[in-house]
């Protein structure tokens, strides 16, 4: 490159530069066709990506229950929430892609066990009332996550994210509805709501990512209007918004430091287990090697599939353009 070129060149990425810097400021949104600094579009297609991949992978603890739901009603309900998790994986691939790294590149980063995914996903449901409380928690978690996600300055996410949150609301309130059945019905029944809701409460509050002071990339989303609030700001706005909603079911959350804090204005909650958490990443989960072995047999069964869209949609273009004959 010559001295000339170079000149013009870091002009011109100084000027790009400051252009973001003021769509970002006027809190625009940024399309796939703006300029963006590397380091942005890096942070985006790793977070959408691992999105996608939870999405993916979190349908496999449910997809388990649907020959074992209770009811026919159940089931189709069941069903549903499972093919709308795979819709939002395919949503937010597309919103990925946007951002110039194919589709077959990401899922391979999932499949080789380079790409995260929540772990969440890496606990079992062992039973019915688990469907309940993966619902009302977890789904409860993501949405908690994902409504400031639909103002990310990143265009095609915040997009998706409309989309998507929608959906989940319909996933909250039947996770809720499964455990109000179970907490009116026996006993029996009550009891294992209540252990449901026991196994899932810390790994759901973990779902917002470690406390803010040992999470040192949040500043950085932050000033880029990719995520609008820490993780523990949104952690609090959960655990408000769910011990109501417990209170509701009739049953309660076995944290001993759970209480109202009348001066925050805000429950207060016990120390979560980070070690734990920090454990399940590390791929020590009491699920993660069957995720793992599932989804990649899932994907080799599915290569005929690809493959004869593929052929279909070659056998669509003109003759002259075709890669088979
Ligand atoms: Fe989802
Ligand atoms: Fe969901």
């Amino acid at each position: 490159m010559t001295t000339a070129t170079q000149q013009r060149t870091s002009t011109d990425d100084a000027q790009a530069q400051e252009h973001f810097d003021a769509l970002i400021a006027q809190d625009s949104r940024i399309e796939p066709t703006d300029w963006m600094p590397a380091a942005y579009r890096k942070t985006l297609t790793r977070q959408i990506s691992q999105h996608a991949h939870s999405e993916i992978i979190g349908m496999q603890p449910e997809a388990n229950w649907i020959t074992r739901a209770p009811s026919l009603k159940r089931k189709a309900i069941l069903m549903a929430k499972v093919q709308d998790e795979a819709g939002h994986g395919l949503y937010l691939y597309s919103a990925a892609e946007t951002l110039g790294t194919g589709r077959d590149e990401l899922v391979d980063q999932l499949l080789s066990g380079k790409a995260k995914y929540s772990s969440i996903f890496n606990y079992p449901a062992r039973t019915w009332a688990d469907i309940g409380a993966i619902g009302w928690l977890v789904d409860g978690a993501a949405i908690a996550n994902q409504v400031p996600l639909c103002r990310a300055s990143y265009a095609p996410y915040g997009r998706a994210m409309v989309r998507i949150c929608k959906e989940e609301s319909f996933h909250q309130r039947q996770g809720w509805e499964i455990l109000y059945e179970l907490a009116n019905g026996t006993p029996e029944q009550k009891q294992m709501a209540q252990e449901a809701i026991n196994r899932f409460y810390g790994p759901a509050l973990q779902m917002f990512g470690p406390p803010d002071e040992d999470s040192p990339n949040s500043q950085q989303s932050m000033e880029w209007k990719i995520k609008r609030f820490s993780n523990d700001e949104l952690r609090q706005r959960f655990v408000d918004m769910i011990v109501p909603q417990a209170e509701g079911l009739g049953l309660h959350f076995e944290d001993p430091d759970l209480k109202w804090n009348e001066e925050r204005g805000h429950y207060d909650y016990g120390q979560l287990d980070w070690d734990e958490f920090k454990s399940v990443i590390k791929g020590e989960g009491p699920c993660n090697v069957q995720r793992m072995q599932r989804r990649r047999q899932a994907f080799n069964d599915g290569a005929w599939v690809r493959e004869a869209a593929a052929a279909y949609a070659d056998r669509q273009r003109p003759a002259a353009t075709r890669l088979t004959a």
